[in-house]
């Protein structure tokens, strides 16, 4: 039988296009560049299927100009907001993502970015590495303490739940926002907010795992910071698009927020150079995800969906 055509937009993991080679007829970018507007057009009249990374841009005005012959846009990510859902649809194109295997490696990095910027991380690494550690005092760096204080999770998925269970080994108490409430087994005690406004009252430290949405645009805005808790410390390992990035540096400002852990940014990649001159955020470039162990699980689960559709199915990621 003819193999599909299949193309790759970015290096995944060796094991992953290793599958991909012995299943597809695959055309992978080993340059490892963002695939274009242009890449993706052209892309939609070459192949019969894409998986792209959040990094690519499907936006409608692209998706108005492909051609009948792409089928699947089976996506290395569990992030959608890269890919114009309805104008896919218009067109028939379905689209997949990759829930579940990222979770415990992004809620890990929720973690540390929360241990981080509540202990000083970013200014004890400068002190000690450029040799400027000359005192030591009782009053020297006291950061703010994680084991049993209240944490506020915003969209209890399973990225969510993720973070919720380990923030359980540091006996924490747990409350949420959600767009509904768990079910028991699923809450295991955490506490529901039926608004964020009431969940960010009572966060002394606040982790954001909903997806970005028109909805959740600058979801954490001016009146949403001065709702925290005096001297809260807020992590963002969902979405940029989250954080309205002044209004997050007015309150670092005021003390509002004591400090950020944040690994995704408003403008991607490169971030925002105003954040730099704050010790108090503990920043990483959008590397929730990565472990070997979940980008094998990501490129597996996009394969998985792919095969899936061209087996006749319907893919167990539809979205
Ligand atoms: C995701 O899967 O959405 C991560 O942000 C990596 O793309």
């Amino acid at each position: 039988m003819t193999k599909k055509r299949l193309w790759i937009t970015r290096r995944l993991s060796d094991a992953t296009l290793d599958r991909a080679k012995r299943d597809y007829d695959v055309v992978i970018n080993y340059d490892d560049t963002p695939g274009t507007a242009a890449d993706l057009i052209a892309a939609s009249a070459d192949f019969d299927a894409i998986i792209p990374c959040h990094s690519e841009l499907f936006s409608p005005e692209v998706v108005a100009q492909f051609s009948d012959r792409l089928q699947i846009v089976a996506n290395h990510s569990v992030g959608v907001d890269h890919c114009d859902l309805p104008a896919l649809e218009g067109r028939k194109i379905v689209v997949t993502n990759t829930p579940d295997v990222l979770s415990d490696a992004t809620a890990e990095l929720a973690m540390l970015l929360m241990l981080g910027a509540a202990r000083h991380a970013v200014a004890g690494d400068r002190i000690v590495r450029t040799g400027s550690w000359d005192s030591w005092s009782p009053a020297f760096m006291v950061g703010k303490q994680v084991t049993g204080a209240r944490l506020g999770i915003v969209g209890m998925g399973r990225v969510g739940r993720a973070f919720a269970a380990k923030a359980r080994g540091f006996d924490m108490e747990i409350h949420y926002f959600n767009r509904s409430e768990l079910p028991p087994h699923q809450a295991q005690s955490a506490i529901y907010h039926d608004s964020v406004e009431s969940l960010l009252e009572v966060a002394d430290f606040l982790s954001l795992h909903c997806p970005a949405t028109p909805e959740t645009l600058d979801l954490m805005n001016v009146d949403r910071f001065a709702r925290l808790p005096t001297g809260a410390v807020i992590v963002n390992t969902a979405r940029g698009a989250l954080v309205d990035e002044d209004a997050l540096m007015a309150a670092l400002d005021s003390g509002q927020v004591a400090a950020a852990g944040l690994d995704c940014f408003k403008i991607e990649p490169g971030g925002n150079p105003a954040l730099a001159k704050y010790d108090n955020i503990f920043m990483l470039p959008h590397i929730g995800s990565a472990t070997r162990t979940t980008r094998d699980a990501m490129g597996f689960r996009a394969l998985d969906n792919l095969d899936e559709f061209f087996a006749g199915k319907i893919p167990k990621d539809t979205l």
